[in-house]
């Protein structure tokens, strides 16, 4: 059985943006586990595994795949994360007990504290295997997004806010610098009448990343098309923003 599991950051997906600490615990373990995206999003998984290869160069290791469901949809939201967890805890529990090797690492996207359920898994499945864990924090998306314009994400000591599609739609107002994740919407839509700069960027990071910035009213149509240009394209779309506010010009 599995005694310690690294839950690894590995950045936005290229390996340039892996920290040494990352890249030294990838070196030295010789087991990873691979979370299984089907279809269009296979390339995620591959973009794992090229940064596994990356790193151990000519060393053998071993991938294991984690056949972890889609999230169903429905009204419920916290309800279905929670099913969702449970399911994948199940999937990992049943995979850390088969497992020979005492340390695996399994790779998580930019950062494993930011949007990403697998410390809560972690929480739970601890309670039930006599297993050690360690996070390995990463380079998240938003970090790369405020690199990539050269701007600061908190100004002069504003306040800096995360937001999905799910809390960013009960705002009336945007009154400081706000990153969204997971947007599938285009939920920036709704503030289309405020005095917003939108900063946007696709796979940032990566090889084929794309970034948009301009006036929130003036852009919209543009982004919409690219968002769906870019969607189609390459099959589905990671993105991620941030709005900030125009300072009104008074007279
Ligand atoms: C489940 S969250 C994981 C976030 C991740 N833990 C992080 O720190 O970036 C997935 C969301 O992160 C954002 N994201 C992650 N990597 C990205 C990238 N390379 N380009 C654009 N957005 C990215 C997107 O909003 C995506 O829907």
């Amino acid at each position: 059985m599995v005694k310690k599991v690294y839950l690894i950051g590995i950045g936005p997906g290229d390996p340039k943006y892996l920290t040494i600490l990352a890249k030294e615990v990838i070196q030295r373990l010789k087991v990873f586990l691979v979370p299984e995206k089907e279809g269009k999003k296979s390339d995620l998984t591959k973009k794992r595994l090229k940064i596994i290869e990356f790193i151990k160069a000519k060393e053998p290791f071993e991938v294991v795949y984690l056949p972890f469901p889609e999230r169903e949809r429905g009204v419920n939201y916290k309800e279905k994360v929670q099913e969702w967890r449970l399911r994948k805890g199940e999937i990992l529990k049943k995979t850390l007990l088969l497992l020979k090797e005492e340390e695996v690492g399994f790779l998580i996207w930019g950062d494993p504290v930011i949007y990403d359920g697998h410390i809560e898994i972690f929480k739970e499945i601890e309670k039930e295997l006599p297993i050690e864990w360690e996070v390995i924090p990463g380079i998240s998306a938003f970090q790369v997004l405020g690199a990539k314009f050269k701007i600061s994400l908190t100004d002069l000591a504003t306040s800096l806010t995360f937001h999905t599609p799910r809390t960013l739609r009960k705002l009336k107002e945007i009154s400081h610098p706000t990153v969204v994740f997971l947007d599938n919407y285009a939920t920036f839509s709704l503030f289309k009448e405020k005095l917003l700069r939108i900063y946007w960027g696709a796979y940032v990071g990566q090889e084929e990343e794309v970034y948009l910035e301009g006036d929130l009213k003036e852009t919209l149509e543009t982004l919409k098309e690219l968002r769906e240009t870019l969607r189609e394209k390459k099959g589905y779309l990671m993105e991620i923003y941030l709005l900030k506010p125009k300072e009104e010009k008074n007279g």
